[in-house]
């Protein structure tokens, strides 16, 4: 493993201060769900989940939970750790928003009683929407290095009942805090992208759970990172073998093994698949347990890497983040000094552990349905545990407490 210092690339050399993650931090839904109730409900073997696609529970959301009570908890603990100082924008990325025209981001806004002086908006790109996030918030800190980004990712990944991607549902949020000189990530200026409009994955306004042709996403996801490694190449990205970790969008974590594999082969020193499971294996704890939680997940990955026992002080990170449809993007980030004294390891496994297992009768009354149902008028039951509530709905309005 390499050391790299904090500002290589176009960093302090050029002018320009060190902008990254300063800390970082998840939430979840109340239950979790095995999947061997769901093997067990179509008379399949587990290990097609657990091994075949690599999952082994996914949280579900209580009927009082959503991304809103999601992100407000995670965000609360940056805040809490932090202050709201410098913060001037919060950022709301998310698959799953719950509302046409208003930020999800706003009433989060509300609900830790942030200051006025802020901008809130959503941004949306299926599960890129975060990262398309992030760069927004290092332009703003590169051009006014005062000033700090809350970023928040949420999703509740939902399929119809008996589909492929079934097994693949979760949920979770993601708050980070964006700022000049942090002390956990700093990111490099090098960026890969790529756009080609596909139809992999989607969900018309009408639906509650995503549309997809499975097999034809995981070719779509591979296009787009052999695409956006190529454009990261050709724009000052460093060689392969300068990159110590790999945090891929992991949908279901075998997933990132197939893409090690294809991207180790395009880099010409190919893995096989117990090397390519074995490279990645740090950065999977925390989806295993959550499912596909869409704009989080990448982040996810990386708080794994980040809580694992490695130490990875000065170490390169290079996500490969995709959002169906399609839009990818390939970066890499250094490893700070004194990383760990930032980590909320123990935190994150209580969170892990606190939420309630369900069975399969459960789960379904908990799913959503296809379709959307308009109701202006609702209650919701009291479930969660977590700091925030969803009440329900007043005249059309969502209610949060
Ligand atoms: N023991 C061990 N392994 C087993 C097994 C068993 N008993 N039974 C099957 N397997 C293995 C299979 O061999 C297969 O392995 P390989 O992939 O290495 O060939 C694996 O388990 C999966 O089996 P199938 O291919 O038969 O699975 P499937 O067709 O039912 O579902 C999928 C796979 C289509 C990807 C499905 O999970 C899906 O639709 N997922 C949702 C879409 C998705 O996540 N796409 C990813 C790219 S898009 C994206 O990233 C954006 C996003 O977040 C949605």
């Amino acid at each position: 493993m390499s050391t790299h210092t904090n500002h290589e690339q176009a960093g302090e050399e050029a002018g320009v201060p060190t902008a990254g993650i300063q800390d970082i931090a998840f939430a979840t839904g109340h239950y979790s769900f095995d999947l061997k109730n769901l093997a067990d409900q179509h008379e399949i073997d587990v290990n097609k989940f657990y091994v075949g696609i690599g999952q082994e529970t996914m949280s579900i959301p209580a009927s009082d939970e959503d991304i809103v009570t999601m992100g407000a908890a995670a965000a609360q603990r940056i805040i809490e750790r932090n202050g709201t100082e410098g913060i001037r924008t919060l950022l709301f990325a998310t698959e799953s928003g719950i509302d046409q025209s208003k930020s999800a981001g706003v009433y989060v806004h509300g609900l830790l009683k942030l200051p006025r002086e802020i901008r809130t908006i959503e941004t949306k790109m299926a599960c890129y929407g975060a990262i398309g996030a992030l760069q927004m918030a290092l332009g703003l800190v590169a051009r006014n290095p005062k000033e700090k980004v809350l970023v928040i990712a949420a999703d509740v990944a939902r399929y119809d009942i008996d589909t492929s991607g079934e097994p693949t549902q979760g949920a979770a949020a993601v708050a980070f805090l964006v700022q000049a000189s942090p002390d956990i990530l700093a990111i490099e200026s090098s960026q890969g992208v790529y756009t080609s409009d596909v139809q992999d994955f989607w969900r018309p306004n009408f639906r509650n759970t995503a549309l997809v042709d499975g097999k034809f996403s995981v070719g779509a996801y591979m296009d787009a990172l052999v695409g956006a490694w190529h454009d990261y190449r050709d724009h000052d990205g460093v060689d392969f073998d300068e990159i110590d970790w790999f945090c891929y969008h992991q949908p279901f974590t075998k997933m990132a093994v197939k893409a090690h594999m294809r991207l180790t082969r395009e880099a010409g020193v190919p893995l096989d698949k117990p090397e390519a499971a074995q490279a990645l294996e740090p950065t999977f704890g925390y989806n295993k347990q959550l499912g596909n939680s869409y704009s989080a997940s990448i982040f996810l990955g990386f708080l794994a890497l980040l809580d694992s026992e490695t130490d990875l002080e000065g170490q390169r990170v290079g996500f490969f983040s995709y959002g169906s449809g399609a839009v990818a993007e390939f970066f890499t980030g250094i490893i700070q000094p004194g990383y760990r004294k930032h980590l909320r390891a123990q935190e994150h496994q209580a969170i892990l552990d606190a939420r309630v297992p369900i069975g399969y009768d459960r789960y379904r009354v908990l799913h959503p349905g296809t379709l959307v149902q308009p109701l202006d008028n609702y209650r919701t039951e009291r479930e969660t545990q977590g700091p925030f509530r969803f009440e329900g709905v007043s005249e059309g309005s969502r209610l949060y407490r």
